[in-house]
């Protein structure tokens, strides 16, 4: 996500201002056609697409002690290293070879993990139209049947955007807040459940995007066939720039209210309470699709958002050394700390959802 995406993805604002002006849209509902136009205009047509019936999703965390286990393993030098041999592709372009062996890269890495006997992980590259580069799925589940309905997602882009090039080769941008940041935490959360022997109730699903620079591809792509296969989503998870705390700011976890749905917003929030160690600032708004979790929303399932601070405190510029001297997007700029906090929020946000036993509301 950047403060430059409105005018980046232009295509997409197009659509979703078109959709705005035909109706006036106020609630998650209404807004659901805005998958359709947004899709056909971002990619060729693709079927009518029903959404799931929204979920129930609990108010509050109730599983600590098992969350609290996991969640002390999470290691921020490991974190730390995932994270630094991401932003070593000289690019992560969505059209670029650099971009799809970074793809290549997160899915050995998912591949090299310990996987205790009674689970199973499988990978995925989800190759799109269009676009050169993969989005990577891995989906954790458990051996043992469950009555369990639905999977759990989380997810992060760990493209990058190279300045005038839209349709070019990329150029080098190690984008270590956006969005190796999210990437790692991602990762990391993955990791500590995979090596301590967590077993998931319900699957749970950990995506990587690509594309999501040039107009969301990635995660367009995945929610929408998600949608239209009527796979049961509890909820989605997005995140975004996870590392970055500005100068004599206060490290605080942003949470996003605009393309979210509040029964997920909601429960973030307690998870946010209950294991990040951070306080939280509500009612962040991004005014437009900008990130990978309106996918997500818009494809009508339950979608909750956490950033790296309030809106006005992010990563200044993340392309470009800009006229004003803000900073190329460099590691030595991330805090690994706050990014831990964000791989604890992911983690306890996913155990919660996998365990919880809730009936969804039928159709
Ligand atoms: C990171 O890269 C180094 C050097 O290639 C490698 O030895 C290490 O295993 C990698 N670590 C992770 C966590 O990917
Ligand atoms: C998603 O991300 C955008 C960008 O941060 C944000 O404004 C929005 O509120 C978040 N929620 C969703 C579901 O899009
Ligand atoms: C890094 O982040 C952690 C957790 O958010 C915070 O406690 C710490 O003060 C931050 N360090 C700096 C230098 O901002
Ligand atoms: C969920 O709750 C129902 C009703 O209380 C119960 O019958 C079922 O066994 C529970 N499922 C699991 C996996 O705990």
């Amino acid at each position: 996500m950047k403060v430059m995406c409105w005018i980046r993805n232009l295509k997409y604002q197009i659509a979703l201002l078109v959709l705005l002006s035909l109706c006036s849209c106020s609630t998650a509902l209404h807004l659901k056609p805005a998958s359709h136009m947004i899709h056909e205009s971002t990619r060729k047509q693709q079927q009518q697409i029903a959404p799931p019936s929204p979920v129930e999703l609990p108010s509050r965390p109730t599983n600590q002690p098992i969350v609290g286990s996991f969640i002390s393993k999470i290691d921020v030098n490991h974190l730390a290293i995932w994270l630094k041999n991401l932003t070593l592709f000289p690019d992560r372009y969505y059209q670029s070879q650099n971009g799809v062996r970074a793809a290549q890269w997160i899915e050995n890495a998912i591949q090299s993990l310990p996987v205790p006997s009674d689970a199973k992980l499988t990978t995925k590259l989800v190759h799109h139209r269009d676009i050169l580069q993969p989005s990577v799925i891995a989906r954790y589940e458990s051996k043992i049947p469950t009555t369990l309905k639905g999977i759990v997602i989380t997810g992060s882009h760990f493209d990058t955007y190279a300045k005038n090039s839209p349709q070019g080769v990329g150029g080098p941008n190690p984008a270590a807040d956006d969005c190796a940041s999210g990437s790692a935490a991602v990762f990391e959360a993955l990791r500590v459940l995979t090596t301590n022997g967590f077993i998931p109730g319900r699957p749970i699903e950990f995506h990587w995007y690509a594309g999501e620079e040039e107009g969301l591809y990635g995660s367009l792509d995945i929610a929408n066939t998600y949608a239209a296969k009527g796979i049961e989503v509890l909820s989605y998870l997005n995140l975004d720039q996870s590392g970055y705390v500005k100068p004599g700011t206060r490290p605080e976890v942003g949470i996003y209210t605009d393309y979210t749905t509040s029964a997920a917003t909601k429960f973030l929030s307690s998870i946010v309470s209950t294991y990040s160690g951070l306080p939280q600032v509500g009612s962040q708004v991004c005014g437009y699709a900008c990130t990978d979790n309106a996918s997500w929303f818009l494809a009508g399932y339950n979608t909750a958002m956490a950033f790296e601070s309030q809106d006005g405190n992010s990563f200044p510029h993340n392309d470009e050394v800009h006229s004003d001297g803000s900073p190329l997007d460099t590691l030595n700029l991330i805090n690994m700390t706050h990014v831990s906090a964000f791989a604890k929020i992911t983690t306890g946000f996913v155990v919660e959802l996998s365990l919880t036993n809730t009936s969804s509301k039928e159709k």
